[in-house]
């Protein structure tokens, strides 16, 4: 008898532990379909986050409106944030606080994004068109983010999708050990700003087996990104997996480390891009390696662009500061929509481009206006394998 209740005890304390305390929103925080959920989500996080045993926070499936939510650490235990619902935003930015990002997650160790829900940050004429006299652009207060990550560490984001964000879709900045796996990326080619996933001042990032298609950069890394590994990305439309623009502003910190493995790009605008601006400050961009990638009909498939001005106002003949070493291009395949199938436009200014190897390209101009070519300025690289077509024969001077 004894023995028996002891195993029962033993049993139930199993479970206890095995099991995390669900926390959900339409249970006991009077979250209800179609209606509006800040206030339920956020005293969902209150007892999830303050809970001694980790515990999950659940936004079943259905539809919820949700004007903004902060979710804040540290936390006493780890939470998993599981996303099964659609949320919605907003479609008039105003309506979310001055200085707020549409949801954010802050100060918090050990966090679980997970689900198969959508966010839909409901981007469109109202914050895509600077024509529309209600945008915030004028109203002087800035678009939002669908996703705003500060200060995570060891946490990871999977499987939900974020879509139509009225800006960037994810940003994650002074993050350490975040990793997003099977994160989906939806909005229109031509909607304005949508980053994909945008990495500053963080370490140690991975961004694996994503679908990224948006109307800017589908992942872009930025300065003080150190040790990021993408691999498996699927990116298109959109501007291409980035690093920078680097340079322009005082006070950047260094890039080293980032990975862009076994990614693929169909349609973009660039493949795999580095960018600086010119007339910029002293920067140092470091061990970056661009492998085994597919390109479909991408425009330039390989880019360093070392005199990167989307603005006119730049002073172009003055050259970019920063210096781009250690770069190492293999594997490289697929069709390209301009003749210059790698461009490399390094600064003039000392060793803009210094150490890089490329090895076994193979990439077609798909195009009328005669054949593929490697373009070298200011760079000479160390070329090895089979190139179709040929390394540059000699780097050019502008
Ligand atoms: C990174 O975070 C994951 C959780 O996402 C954790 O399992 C792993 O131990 C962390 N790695 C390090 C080196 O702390
Ligand atoms: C390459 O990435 C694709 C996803 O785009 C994935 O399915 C595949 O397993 C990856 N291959 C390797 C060798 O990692």
């Amino acid at each position: 008898m004894e023995f028996k209740s002891c195993l029962v005890f033993a049993i139930f304390m199993f479970i206890a532990i095995a099991q995390a305390e669900v926390f959900d929103i339409t249970k006991k925080y009077g979250a209800k379909p179609d209606g509006e959920i800040s206030k339920a989500l956020a005293d969902a996080w209150a007892a999830a986050c303050s809970a001694p045993q980790p515990s999950q926070l659940l936004i079943p499936k259905g539809r919820f409106c949700l004007n903004v939510i902060e979710f804040n650490g540290p936390c006493k235990s780890p939470v998993e944030v599981k996303i099964d619902g659609t949320l919605i935003a907003p479609e008039d930015p105003v309506v979310i606080p001055k200085g707020s990002q549409w949801i954010t997650f802050s100060y918090i160790t050990g966090l679980k994004v997970t689900g198969s829900g959508t966010l839909d940050g409901v981007g469109g004429s109202m914050s895509w068109s600077t024509d529309d006299p209600k945008t915030t652009v004028e109203k002087g207060s800035p678009l939002q983010y669908n996703l705003f990550f500060n200060f995570l560490k060891d946490s990871s984001i999977s499987g939900i999708t974020s879509k139509d964000s009225k800006n960037y879709h994810a940003n994650v900045v002074q993050c350490t050990n975040v990793t997003f796996e099977n994160f989906r990326v939806s909005a229109p080619g031509e909607s304005p700003n949508t980053i994909g996933i945008h990495v500053g001042w963080s370490k140690n990032i991975n961004i694996k087996n994503c679908v990224i298609g948006t109307g800017d950069d589908c992942i872009s890394v930025r300065d003080g990104s150190l040790n990021v590994h993408i691999e498996g990305v699927k990116c298109g439309p959109g501007k291409g997996i980035s690093i920078g623009g680097l340079g322009r502003n005082t006070g950047e910190k260094p890039v080293a480390g980032v990975f862009v493995k076994n990614c693929s790009f169909s349609s973009t605008q660039n493949g795999v891009w580095i960018k600086t601006w010119p007339h910029s400050h002293p920067l140092d961009v470091s061990d970056i390696h661009f492998e085994d990638l597919t390109m479909e009909k991408v425009d330039n498939p390989v880019f360093i662009q070392q005199d990167y001005c989307p603005h006119i106002e730049c002073k172009k003949d003055s050259p970019s500061m920063v210096k781009i070493r250690d770069v190492f291009i293999k594997n490289v395949k697929g069709t390209s929509n301009s003749p210059e199938v790698v461009k490399l436009r390094c600064s003039k200014a000392g060793k803009g481009c210094e150490n890089v190897q490329i090895s076994d390209i193979n990439l077609k101009y798909d195009g009328p206006a005669g054949k593929a070519i490697q373009e070298c300025q200011h760079v000479k690289p160390v070329y090895t394998g089979q190139l179709v077509p040929p390394g540059c024969a000699k780097s050019f001077e502008v």
